[in-house]
């Protein structure tokens, strides 16, 4: 309840700033009204002609020298007592084209067993990528690394970013990594996802980045990116899930090699834990993943935290799978986050029960046991909801309703050691209550708050009932969140320029989200996503595909809005991740393209596009020295 006030006020304060009333074009606030260009009459003269404009021509900023041998924790050989009695095996590969049927029916954890979990699940059209086998990389030539044009217009403050400023960028395994069938892993549930949305395609190969990781990593790198954020899939790691199984060699091997790769191209791991990857055997039926409307669900696709294998609760079971990897990895990783915009994935109040124990859980065993030096969050999603007339209280209600449901359900815990809020206690009826003991315990159990804070979306009330009545009826079409949601102002003009789907560009918007979250939660703010798909980008020839304009404004805009944030709001931004470092598969489609670089679908070559240069240069041309 105090938060509540405490965020209408807040929100308030930043309203009155809005309306400044213009009679005529606004003048140009950064020129002199009385310097010489406002009076003086231009002077005309002649000259010879000829074509002699230069063009800037320089190749991108060099990879950093390797990361020194900075550790975080001790090494494995010295946690291994931490994660204790763990057996590791391997399985392979899953290939339903061969006819090669394993002997040992009813082994415990043998190759039938691994063997029976893909063949359980009806595929359609279950395809192979184009590699089997990791690719060794070669240097990116020098002539994909010249710059391209520059935009004709930048940012015109000459704020810089601090030394340590994070400048990384993104994806997720299920959207980048293919070899679904590989070197051990087993089903996740975004791999069935046609079985449970009808009309989307499956991913079975997206960008091969399971076998092409080495080149991805060279090209990441060669522009100049620090720290490279990629997530672990669990059933890769334990294909059986549940503590106590075998740990699948291949997988650790993999991702070692994969961070030692990272660290000697001279950038940082990051790595998230689950990211929309559930190991299906939590659910019971993998048609009801879909969180129908009407249902009084929260999120969309059911992430099955409040599930159980096997009488193991996800909580449990998903708390063993994260010590095994932070136990093996958190020499060498600066960064964890523990889940990626959990909301998405909730069902019910049980869900994110789970997931903020588990978080907690895993954050005291960071901290306490394996005594990690780095930092740990968990990433929270929510498309900044702003008042449809920031004058009018109740739209002001509705938008702080909006975002404390999405981030303080969270964040009143963990940031603040405070109950939920009210905006998800009245609508989520079976939230379970948090006791003053949780409430200690998880208090404090994030080094900083990180967000994907795409775009902004206009709130207001419901039209015809209340948020109160919403919130009380799991049939309300409005559900979760219980406001209306649109994309226009009371200006009538849209609230930014569109992409292919939900993004705006909303850069002055984000500043305001960067005060409202340093603000509220009172922790160093990170966005770890945030990025733009062009409209239509799939559909262009390649090369014009590469020129990318809309997007390079889109991090221009956001990074120097952000740059207002830290210098004149005082707000401690500590970094940014753009999604994605290439197009990738958005969960049932390959269109909305938020990548930095193109894939070409069949031969799955990249190449840079125009704003991963721009993205890079904003930020380490402005970086303190
Ligand atoms: C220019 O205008 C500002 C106010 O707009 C005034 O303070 C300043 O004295 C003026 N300078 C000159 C040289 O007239
Ligand atoms: C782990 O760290 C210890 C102590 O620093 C060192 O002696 C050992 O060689 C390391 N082991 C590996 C596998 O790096
Ligand atoms: C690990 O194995 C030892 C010896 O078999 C046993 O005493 C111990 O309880 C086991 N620990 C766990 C956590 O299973
Ligand atoms: C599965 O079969 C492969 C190939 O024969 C073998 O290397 C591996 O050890 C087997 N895994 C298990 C768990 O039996
Ligand atoms: C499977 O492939 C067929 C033929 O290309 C296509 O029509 C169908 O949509 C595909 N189904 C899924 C779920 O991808
Ligand atoms: C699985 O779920 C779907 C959709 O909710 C339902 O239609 C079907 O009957 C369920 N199947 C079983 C075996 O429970
Ligand atoms: C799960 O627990 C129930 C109730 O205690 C029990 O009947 C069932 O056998 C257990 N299942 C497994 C797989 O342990
Ligand atoms: C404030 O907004 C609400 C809902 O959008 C609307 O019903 C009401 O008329 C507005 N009040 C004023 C004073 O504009
Ligand atoms: C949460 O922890 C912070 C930092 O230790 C502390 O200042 C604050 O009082 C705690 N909140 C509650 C509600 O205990
Ligand atoms: C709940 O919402 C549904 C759908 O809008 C509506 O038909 C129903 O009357 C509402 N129930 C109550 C008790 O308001
Ligand atoms: C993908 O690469 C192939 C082979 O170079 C080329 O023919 C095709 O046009 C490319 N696709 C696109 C969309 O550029």
């Amino acid at each position: 309840m105090k938060l509540h006030v405490l965020l209408s006020s807040g929100a308030v304060a930043l309203a009155q700033q809005v309306y400044l009333p213009v009679d005529g074009p606004a003048s140009l606030l950064q020129c002199s009204r009385n310097g010489s260009y406002a009076t003086a009459i231009p002077a005309h003269s002649f000259r010879e002609f000829s074509f002699t404009q230069t063009e800037t021509i320089r190749t991108a900023t060099s990879r950093p020298a390797p990361t020194t041998t900075t550790t975080f924790a001790p090494n494995y050989s010295r946690l291994s007592s931490l994660v204790p009695n763990l057996t590791t095996t391997q399985w392979g590969n899953w290939d339903p084209a061969s006819n090669a049927t394993p002997t040992d029916a009813g082994v415990p954890y043998g190759n039938a067993s691994w063997t029976a979990l893909w063949t359980a699940i009806p595929w359609v059209n279950f395809t192979r990528g184009l590699y089997s086998t990791t690719v060794e990389p070669t240097p990116v030539p020098t002539s994909e690394l010249v710059l391209p044009p520059p935009e004709p217009f930048g940012p015109e403050t000459c704020y810089t970013f601090p030394k340590d400023f994070l400048l990384g960028v993104a994806a997720s395994a299920v959207q980048i990594e293919g070899a679904v069938a590989d070197e051990g892993r087993t089903p996740v549930h975004m791999d069935a996802l046609s079985l449970f949305s009808p009309g989307r395609t499956d991913n079975f190969v997206a960008n091969e980045h399971y076998y092409l990781y080495k080149q991805d990593i060279e090209r990441i790198a060669s522009m100049g990116i620090r720290y490279y954020r990629f997530s672990i899939p669990w059933s890769r790691i334990l294909p059986f899930v549940l503590p106590g199984t075998p740990v699948n060699q291949q997988g650790l091997s993999h991702y070692d090699d994969l961070i030692n790769l990272v660290l000697e191209s001279g950038m940082l791991p990051a790595i998230v834990l689950h990211h929309t990857d559930t190991p299906i055997e939590f659910y019971p039926n993998v048609s009801s993943i879909i969180i129908e409307p009407d249902t009084g669900g929260i999120g969309y696709t059911d992430s099955g935290y409040h599930l159980s294998y096997e009488n193991v609760s996800f909580e449990d079971a998903f708390v063993n799978y994260g010590k095994i990897v932070m136990a093996h990895f958190a020499d060498r990783v600066p960064i964890w986050w523990t889940f990626n915009e959990p909301l998405l994935g909730a069902r019910n109040g049980h869900s994110i029960d789970a997931v903020i124990k588990a978080h907690a859980r895993l954050y005291h065993f960071y901290k306490s046991d394996i005594k990690g030096t780095g930092k740990i969050s968990l990433t929270l999603n929510d498309n900044f909801g702003v008042p449809r007339d920031p004058s009018n209280d109740s739209d002001v209600d509705a938008a702080t309703h909006f975002n404390a449901f999405q981030l303080a359900t969270f964040g009143n815990p963990i940031f603040l050691g405070q109950d939920y809020p009210d905006a998800f206690k009245d609508s989520v009826s079976d939230h379970v209550p948090l006791t003053a003991e949780d409430l200690s315990y998880i208090n404090g159990t994030a080094d900083f708050f990180s967000i994907q804070p795409y775009t902004a979306t206009v709130v207001s009330p419901p039209p015809t009932d209340t948020i109160a009545d919403c919130a009380a009826n799991i049939s309300h079409p409005l559900r979760p969140y219980c406001v209306t949601q649109s994309t226009t102002t009371t200006t009538g003009w849209n609230i930014g320029y569109a992409s292919q789907s939900y993004v705006y560009t909303t850069p002055t918007h984000f500043r305001t989200y960067l005060n409202y979250l340093y603000n509220t939660f009172r922790a160093p703010v990170a966005v770890t996503e945030f990025g733009f798909p062009v409209f239509a980008e799939d559909a262009k020839k390649q090369a014009d595909r590469e020129f990318d304009s809309p997007r390079s404004v889109y991090y221009q805009a956001y990074l120097s809005e952000g740059l207002k944030a830290l210098w004149e709001d005082g707000v401690d931004w500590i970094g940014v991740f753009a999604w994605s470092w290439a197009d990738n598969w958005e969960f049932g489609d390959y269109a909305q393209g938020f990548g930095l670089q193109t894939v070409n679908r069949t031969t799955m070559v990249r190449r840079y596009k125009k704003s991963f240069f721009e993205y890079v240069d904003f930020v380490e041309g402005r970086r303190q020295k």
